[in-house]
């Protein structure tokens, strides 16, 4: 895999949709989930950036506040315009330094080993082709880099997996296209990380159907 073309990124980028209005009620509906420990979640996950840093899918913004001083370069992507425009807002307000590139994770504006670590929290439950995304992030990361991540994954308690496999769609209707069942750790791995969890969360921060939570890295063996 080489660096996609501007046209590519370009291309990629336009397929993940969104309005103003779910851009706006992002924030209001974590709410809850922040407060009562998403949060702190992300001030512990982020403390182990270091180097040069590329967030994906960075939405508006949340993990802003949590980057540790000292950093390289923090550069966050985020392909959807309206939730760019408030991160770059969010951004702004916090005085913080980033470069922005309006991207998909499906195809990543940079060289092979560019990243000393990068970091998705809630993104890969909607990407749209997360296969392609984690070859991505294994492109653009060094070999000894970290990838940061926050998901939330299909529950292994079994009538609440049969539960999110039955609701997906209209879920995802109703979320942006969150996909409520996947199993995204097991993608990393078949991706080619080894995957260190460091917690699990299965009460509050999130709806139950949106839950475990899991928080952790992936780096390549
Ligand atoms: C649930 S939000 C998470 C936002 C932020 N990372 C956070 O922790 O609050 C999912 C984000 O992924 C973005 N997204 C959707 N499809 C994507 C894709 N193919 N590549 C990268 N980001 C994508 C959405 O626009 C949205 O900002």
């Amino acid at each position: 895999m080489s660096t996609p073309s501007a046209a590519e990124v370009e291309r990629r980028a336009d397929r993940v949709h969104g309005s103003g209005l779910s851009a706006r009620l992002y924030d209001p509906f974590l709410w809850w989930g922040e407060k009562s420990g998403l949060s702190k979640k992300r001030d512990r996950l982020l403390e182990a950036a270091r180097g040069e840093v590329l967030e994906i899918g960075a939405g508006t913004g949340l993990n802003l506040a949590h980057y540790p001083p000292g950093l390289d370069r923090l550069v966050v992507s985020e392909p959807e315009q309206h939730k760019a425009d408030l991160l770059l807002k969010r951004a702004a307000e916090l005085d913080l330094e980033v470069e922005f590139v309006r991207a998909s994770a499906e195809a990543l504006p940079f060289e092979d080993n560019s990243f000393d670590t990068v970091v998705a929290t809630l993104v890969f439950c909607t990407v749209g082709e997360p296969e392609a995304a984690i070859a991505e992030v294994k492109r653009v990361l060094r070999p000894d880099g970290a990838w940061l991540l926050i998901e939330h994954i299909r529950s292994d308690r079994p009538a609440i997996g049969r539960i999110q496999d039955s609701i997906t769609r209209p879920w995802a209707r109703l979320a942006d296209g969150c996909q409520c069942n996947r199993r995204t750790i097991e993608m990393i791995e078949a991706g080619g990380f080894e995957v260190e969890l460091t917690s699990v969360a299965d009460k509050a921060l999130m709806p139950p159907i949106a839950r475990p939570i899991v928080a952790g890295v992936a780096r390549l063996p």
